[in-house]
């Protein structure tokens, strides 16, 4: 029977997805005395962390295979079987997808809370004792709030019971980046810690302690850790917006965005990071947290600071057109029966993540001007391909010299290697930065394609000199060297 003193022993991680299974597997690593255990309704996704081929886990993370083939069974465990899990934890996470609203009121800015309110409800019904419940998810200020009136009202209705549950709340936001997420778990730049009850904030405090110095976790209150999440987001966001519109300056001024970049970042106080120009940012989190503040902002009566946070969407969205649209004006102002070769679909490197890639945006964009793609990823499978792009030709309907069948409507193929995207292509697009494609030789892929030929690189990867002397046309995003 479990005391009320707040040494955690068994964890419970609602959401198995890329912030919850990384968190957890770390967790796990780092505290071998604790049992952490990782659920989700998706059985699909629980099979995939429990496949004996560590090849077939449902997140890419560089580092991470490692740590589950160390841990899974011993303290790590996968398993559907939330009520049970829910009930035998002093701790639940709460890590599960938290999208923009696609109907309803707030729908295209408000975050879609109803996965939070679920796990709410199922922690109320099947927890026992004593249990803190840890926001992982990112969550709209005052969220918190809601959590408690759920788990309150379950508090409420059990008064007759011997040994009622108790609840406590806590905010702890995840800041891991995908692609370094193992890295950035083992060496965070800060782990913030909100909430009321300092005995709760200590236990959840212990845990990180084992691996990150003290002054390195944060403590606030609630509401400021809720917020601090969101407002890290959009000030990421905000300088990449910042640095894609200065790279369209640069394309018409005759400056380069990399030597901008490196001059405005030697100034301690702007710092160098994340000052990249690339094709527009993407991934499940700027865009919805942005927009999640932006809906914030105006219900509480702040039109402005909505319509401030609103244009860094905007001017991303913007940036994603133009990308597409100056490929369709290179290659003569038509793309139809063109071949183009997508080098990249992930939203960026080392992920197997596509969600709101600018390449899902760039491909439809590029489709709808009536170009073939012929995409290459080492990490996408095809079936995410599909989920986005449509449906492609299986296998035995491919010919590459042939792509696409004039019988068949599908115009985009996914090609296991690099080099078959180049043949016959009248353009190569790089839109990931995967280290394979700075290695590239350009001169083999320019025999391999149709004259004239361009390659645009929307990430600076290549070497523009071996390009150029490959007899190919190039583009780099922000560079406006050829200007005359
Ligand atoms: P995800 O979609 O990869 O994973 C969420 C998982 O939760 C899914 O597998 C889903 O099946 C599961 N789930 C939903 N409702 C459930 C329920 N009631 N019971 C059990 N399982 C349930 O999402 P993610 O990328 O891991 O993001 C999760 C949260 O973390 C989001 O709020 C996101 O904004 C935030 N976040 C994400 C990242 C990132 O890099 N992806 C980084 C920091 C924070
Ligand atoms: C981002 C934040 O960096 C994390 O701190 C946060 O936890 C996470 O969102 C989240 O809440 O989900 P992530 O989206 O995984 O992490 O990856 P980033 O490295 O931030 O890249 C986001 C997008 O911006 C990518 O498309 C990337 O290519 C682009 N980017 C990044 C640039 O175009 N330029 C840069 O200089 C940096």
């Amino acid at each position: 029977m479990k005391t009320l003193t707040y040494k955690v022993k068994k964890i419970c991680c609602i959401g198995a997805g890329y912030v919850g299974g990384p968190t957890m597997a770390v967790i796990a690593e780092e505290c071998p005395a604790l049992e952490v255990n990782v659920v989700d309704i998706n059985d699909k996704r629980i099979s995939a962390w429990n496949s004996n081929n560590f090849s077939d886990l449902p997140v890419y993370e560089p580092g991470l295979d490692l740590i589950i083939k160390k841990c899974r069974g011993r303290n790590l465990f996968f398993s559907t079987e939330v009520e049970m899990n829910i009930s035998k934890a002093d701790m639940i996470f709460i890590s599960v997808n938290t999208p923009t609203k696609t109907h309803g009121i707030g729908a295209g800015q408000a975050s879609d809370l109803k996965w939070v309110e679920s796990c709410a409800r199922q922690v109320a019904t099947f927890a026992t004792g004593h249990t803190i419940v840890v926001e992982k998810s990112t969550l709209p200020v005052r969220t918190a709030k809601v959590i408690k009136t759920i788990l309150e009202s379950s508090q409420s209705s059990q008064l007759n019971c011997k040994q009622p549950s108790s609840f406590d709340v806590l905010s702890n936001p995840e800041f891991l980046a995908e692609g370094s997420a193992i890295q950035d778990l083992k060496n965070p730049d800060r782990v913030l810690i909100g909430g009321e009850n300092q005995k709760a904030i200590n236990a959840l405090h212990e845990i990180y302690s084992c691996w990150v110095a003290e002054e390195r976790i944060l403590h606030t209150n609630i509401w400021s850790s809720e917020l601090a999440k969101l407002t890290a987001n959009a000030f990421l966001a905000q300088r990449i917006s910042s640095i894609n519109a200065i790279g369209a300056l640069c394309e018409e001024t005759g400056a380069d965005v990399r030597e901008v970049a490196r001059a405005i970042g030697s100034d301690s106080r702007i710092g160098s990071k994340f000052l990249d120009c690339g094709p527009g940012f993407g991934g499940s989190c700027f865009k919805k947290d942005i927009l999640n503040l932006v809906y914030l902002s105006n219900y509480f009566g702040l039109k402005d600071v909505a319509n401030f946070w609103k244009s860094v969407v905007d001017l991303n969205n913007w940036h994603q057109n133009r990308v597409s649209k100056l490929i369709v004006k290179k290659l003569f102002g038509t793309l139809s029966g063109k071949r183009i070769a997508i080098l990249g679909f992930a939203f960026k490197a080392n992920t197997n993540d596509t969600r709101e890639s600018a390449a899902i945006h760039i491909c439809k964009n590029l489709l709808e001007e009536g170009a073939i793609l012929l995409i290459h990823d080492p990490k996408v499978e095809q079936s995410q391909m599909e989920f986005d792009l449509g449906s492609s030709p299986s296998p035995e309907e491919i010919d590459i010299k042939n792509f696409p069948n004039p019988l068949l409507s599908k115009r985009w193929m996914k090609v296991k290697d690099i080099k078959d995207s180049f043949i016959n292509a009248d353009a190569v697009l790089i839109l990931t930065e995967w280290k394979e494609y700075s290695d590239i030789n350009w001169g083999d892929a320019a025999k391999l394609m149709r004259k004239p030929s361009w390659v645009f690189d929307s990430r600076s990867i290549v070497n523009n000199k071996e390009v150029i002397n490959a007899g190919l046309n190039f583009w780099r995003v922000g560079d406006g060297y050829n200007i005359t």
